[in-house]
């Protein structure tokens, strides 16, 4: 993990442990000792929230070096997490008096500890745990009758409360207050009582509840979901990205036995920090679900049979052996690129069809393809435009605007349907009604009519006007697209933000819609739509249908369009109710059960490793399309998914640059530009 900037670019000169070495002048201590390879023991301190010095676990010694050269060391031992480097300290960190104090503070702690470890979901990875042993005492003098409090008190349906536990760092409560801004947590009673909290007891209601079990650091805060499941040393973990949305935020992938057991957050600091939202952190329960497809099955009368892989493939080849402008391929977004790149020449090339598209947005020829802003960069600018509700739609991007106003004082307005979190810290929060979206636009770029339609109170409308100047970042989801005038509100802003030599971003929420748009899954010349081809379908002109991990039946018309249709594909990971218009089933890895590359919203390509293999005969996507372009049109197919990254580079260059392989924290293809909006 590495700290929030919080030091200045003049160095100082400090000794560490008899170590002299040249470090930012008020950089916390328990960071500058990490230089050296040193750690600190730490509870209450997170490099990524404000120290707050409440636990002193970790004590040092400090003196400083006087003009004769003597040292004077301080009467006592001082926080490390609190302590500002400056010219001439000299820290302990390893002395008979530190290692005295560490094991007096973890006594301290222990006297009302339940000592549980046996059945609590931290043991084996908890820093209260490790610290004990590493520094405390081993045998007990405690005697007396230990604190009672309630245990596993569910704080929400995700998190469950062991107050016996909690050891009073605050971290959860800091959480909540400094980086979520939720404020759903604060501490009650004092002393040995003291206690983190919901108000009134009601619901932890969080987005992103799941991050304070990480960071608390003994067994208080568990997760509803992973309680007494497995215990840390049955788990293998694997690194991975997280396909709930298109922030690709990094995960660990803990798995038991073959099985998906839990996510937690992974550092990458240009996407999540090592945050999740709990939309990725409990939503991957799918993995094990009775519904998942395990055997390709074709439809016989009104049921299904099970059939091979090849009976399948042959289906299928009959089904499509149609003029092309009979034949439709519509995808969902949580597809690897190379599976995408696939399923596009399939549909393209072998059944030469036009009518080809990733899009489930109202209005869809809205060219919002290119990035021009990263989530990281987003931190750093001055003023930023949000249209949305951003919290709901890209929770992870939330937290970093969030953070550019409450930590660096960016100015950001606020322009979306009803209250929402990003209010909490905005300069100005404008609200439109549906259908206003173009004058809401208009009334901010200077426009007074406007302003008075909409009944905006001219003291917000001045506020949010002065508070955007040159070069806003405007950020907005796709969901805008589904807005009565959402596209045309886009092109407004995408002008406004233009003149004013911003930024603009569209960004995708799919988990890998942004890959789709760089590998062109869209209609080509001539070409449906989505809904456009589901209409077709349902007119007859569209006879077969292959639909990959989308369900159409969740649209208005989209049942219609599948009973009309002659032949219908389904290809997924789970049962979906698309499945009673099938002609034959297909089984589908989820993303963590294959190799593959994803791009997120910002156009960051990033590798998801197999972490567990898929249920029954199911398989990745790009490995049906390749078996099936084996049997469609014989060439030597493509063995593994690095040989479909390779021809995807080539065929789409934007890609050459992974085409070796993706870096760990892996790597923007957009080059910064403003993005067109419209005349796709
Ligand atoms: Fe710290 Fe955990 Fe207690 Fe919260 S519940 S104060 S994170 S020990
Ligand atoms: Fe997953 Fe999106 Fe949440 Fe990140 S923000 S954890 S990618 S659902
Ligand atoms: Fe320094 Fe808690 S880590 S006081």
């Amino acid at each position: 993990m590495s700290a929030e900037p919080r030091a200045s670019n003049d160095q100082v000169t400090i000794t560490v442990n008899d170590v002299e070495l040249s470090v930012p002048k008020g950089e916390l201590i328990v960071e500058s000792v990490k230089r050296l390879g040193l750690e600190i023991p730490v509870f209450c301190y997170h490099p990524r929230m404000d120290p707050v010095g409440m636990c002193r676990m970790c004590l040092v010694e400090v003196g400083f070096k006087q003009a004769d050269g003597s040292v004077r060391m301080m009467p006592k031992p001082q926080a490390g997490c609190t302590l500002p480097a400056s010219e001439g300290m000299v820290v302990l960190t390893d002395s008979e008096a530190v290692h005295r104090d560490r094991r007096g503070v973890l006594e301290f702690l222990l006297v009302n500890h339940p000592l549980d470890c046996p059945v609590c979901d931290r043991g084996g990875e908890c820093p209260l745990q490790n610290n004990t042993l590493a520094y405390g005492p081993s045998t007990s003098r405690f005697i007396e009758l230990k604190r009672h409090l309630p245990k596993a008190f569910p704080l929400s349906r995700y998190v469950t409360l062991d107050l016996e536990r909690c050891i009073q760092c605050g971290r959860c409560v800091r959480f909540t207050e400094e980086v979520s801004g939720e404020h759903e947590l604060a501490f009650r009673f004092r002393g040995a009582e003291m206690q983190p909290s919901t108000f009134q007891l009601t619901d932890f209601e969080s987005k992103f509840s799941g991050n304070v079990i990480e960071i608390c650091p003994v067994g208080a805060l568990t997760s509803s979901k992973y309680r007494f499941r497995a215990r840390p040393w049955d788990l293998e973990t694997t690194p991975s990205v997280c396909t709930e949305c298109s922030n690709g935020c990094n995960v660990w992938f803990d798995h038991r036995a073959g099985k998906y057991v839990r996510t937690n957050g992974r550092v990458n600091e240009a996407v999540n920090e090592e945050w999740t939202c709990d939309r990725g952190k409990f939503g991957h329960g799918y993995y094990n679900s009775p519904s998942r497809l395990t055997s390709p099955l074709v439809r016989k009368g009104d049921g299904f049979v099970p059939v091979s892989w090849g009976e399948a493939y042959e289906e299928i080849a009959k089904g499509f052996d149609r003029p092309g402008a009979e034949c439709a391929g519509l995808t969902g977004p949580r597809v690897s690129n190379e599976a995408l790149y696939l399923f596009r020449k399939v549909v393209r090339e072998q059944f030469g069809s036009p009518h080809l598209d990733h899009r489930w947005t109202s209005a869809v020829d809205g060219d919002v393809s290119t990035p021009s802003m990263t989530i990281a960069g987003l931190e750093r600018q001055a003023s930023i435009l949000v249209f949305g509700d951003l919290a709901a739609e890209l929770p992870i991007v939330y937290l970093r605007v969030r953070k550019a106003a409450v930590k660096r004082g960016a100015k950001v307005v606020v322009l979306s349907l009803s209250p929402n979190e990003c209010d909490t810290f905005s300069a100005a929060s404008l609200r439109f009604p549906v259908g206003a979206e173009r004058d809401a636009v208009k009334a901010l770029s200077g426009d007074d009519a406007a302003a008075s339609r909409l009944g905006w109170d001219s003291g917000t409308v001045s506020a949010a006007r002065s508070a955007l100047g040159q070069g806003t970042a405007v950020v907005a989801s796709d969901r805008a697209l589904d807005l009565p005038q959402g596209l045309d509100a886009l092109r407004d802003l995408r002008g406004w933000a233009a003149t004013s030599g911003g930024s603009f971003d569209v960004w995708p929420t799919g988990a890998n819609s942004q890959g789709a748009e760089f590998l062109d899954v869209r209609p080509a010349q001539g070409g449906a739509s989505t809904f456009d081809a589901l209409q077709a379908a349902a007119q007859g002109r569209v006879k077969a249908l292959w639909l990959m991990e989308c369900d159409p039946t969740t649209f208005e018309g989209g049942a219609g369009a599948l009973e009309n249709a002659e032949f219908v594909v389904v290809q997924g990971t789970q049962e979906c109710e698309a499945m009673a218009y099938a002609s034959v089933v297909l089984p589908m890895a989820a993303p963590a059960e294959q190799d593959g590359t994803w791009t997120n919203c910002e156009g960051r390509v990033q590798n998801i490793g197999r972490a567990v293999s898929p249920p029954g005969d199911a398989k990745p996507a790009w490995r049906i399309f390749s078996e099936l372009l084996l049997r469609l049109s014989p060439a030597t197919p493509f063995f593994n998914p690095r040989e479909v990254l390779t021809a995807l580079a080539a065929e789409f260059p934007r890609f050459s640059a992974v085409a070796d392989g993706v870096p760990e924290e892996g790597l923007v293809l957009a080059e910064p530009q403003v993005t067109e909006v419209g005349g796709a």
